[in-house]
């Protein structure tokens, strides 16, 4: 049997015998396992060496089915959902006890999203349970965005990969939640905070909380490439002639320096964010299998998936 294919039916098969999937979703690849199956779930804890105070998303197909899996669906959050679901927004709800303790960390909210894949969409309608899936990488490391990156990296420990192309959006989905009164973003994502804001009002957000729950300060080091990364450094270096930039690779937005071209991705030449985003992963991937010393990039214009963006690159410059 092939591992990677679009056969629905062996990643249905596999789900329902406990195995590991990866999923294509419009933001990243997911290692995806049966959520209410305990050892199921730990394997996906295993395979990506994950530690088990990270907790997990959970994924579905219909909002009323996220109602058998959350004890409260508050205003704020049916008017996200109604705008955004399917898509890249993940929101943060009062769990009822149907979720393991396993996949939600023992904490009292569970992370659910309706991804917006039509293979996956597909395979989840034929489900009677949600896929917990954190992405598809080795615990720390960049998110996968094609099928080629979970098995360069995880291809022994998967069951099936169901192949679903590069993922449209290509960062992780936003995570949003409610303290108190007020509506937070816990992780900066792939749905932007302006579209968020432009259908609840002002929102709060919280850098760094959605990566390290239990463990604030822990888990600063993310989304980041074996590499060392130099996050908003590329033009300060050409215009200084910085010696270590012999040895560099670089990320740009839309500026071509004068370096080898093996050396260098321009995310986007026409300048359109989206696209950025769509090769940021590859790019960092690609990278780091060069022999440069460094990857320097960019600061992004800190607006819409620029904001993720930049907030990914520092993240993956906090490494090593
Ligand atoms: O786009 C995405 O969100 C992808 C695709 C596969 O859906 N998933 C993803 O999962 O990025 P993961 O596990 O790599 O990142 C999820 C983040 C983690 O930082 C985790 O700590 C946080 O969400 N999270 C999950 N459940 C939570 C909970 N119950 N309370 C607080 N944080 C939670
Ligand atoms: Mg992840």
């Amino acid at each position: 049997m092939f591992k990677i294919g679009t056969n629905l039916e062996i990643a249905e098969d596999m789900l329902r015998q406990g195995g590991l999937v990866a999923i294509p979703t419009e933001t990243v690849y997911g290692l995806a396992a049966n959520a209410l199956d305990v050892n199921a779930v730990l394997r996906i804890f295993e395979a990506k060496s994950r530690p088990l105070f990270d907790p997990l998303i959970i994924h579905t197909d219909t909002p009323a089915k996220v109602r058998n899996w959350v004890s409260e669906f508050p205003a704020w959050a049916d008017i996200l959902a109604e705008a955004f679901w399917p898509g890249p927004l993940t929101l943060l709800l009062p769990r009822k006890n149907t979720i393991p303790d396993l996949v939600t960390s023992g904490l009292p909210q569970v992370a659910v999203r309706i991804p917006r894949h039509p293979l996956t969409l597909e395979l989840l309608s034929r489900l009677d349970f949600p896929l917990a899936a954190p992405s598809a990488n080795p615990f720390g490391y960049v998110s996968p965005t094609r099928p080629d990156h979970v098995a360069a990296q995880l291809y022994d420990q998967v069951d099936y990969i169901l192949d679903g192309g590069s993922c449209e959006v290509g960062l992780e989905s936003t995570i949003v939640g409610m303290e108190g009164s007020k509506i937070v973003i816990y992780r900066l994502g792939g749905l932007a905070l302006e579209e968020i804001e432009g259908k609840v009002g002002k929102v709060e957000v919280k850098e760094g909380f959605a990566a390290e729950p239990l463990a604030p300060g822990m888990l600063k080091s993310h989304y980041a490439p074996r590499k060392k990364v130099i996050f908003g450094e590329a033009a300060n270096w050409h215009a200084s002639s910085n010696p270590a930039l012999v040895s560099a690779a670089v990320i740009s937005f839309q500026k071509r320096y004068p370096r080898p071209e093996a050396y260098q991705r321009v995310l986007s030449p026409t300048g359109n964010l989206n696209e950025a985003a769509f090769n940021l992963f590859s790019a960092l991937r690609e990278l780091d299998e060069t022999d440069a010393e460094c990857i320097v990039t960019e600061m992004f214009p800190d607006t819409f998936l620029g904001k993720a963006i930049n907030e990914r690159l520092k993240r993956a410059s906090s490494a090593g």
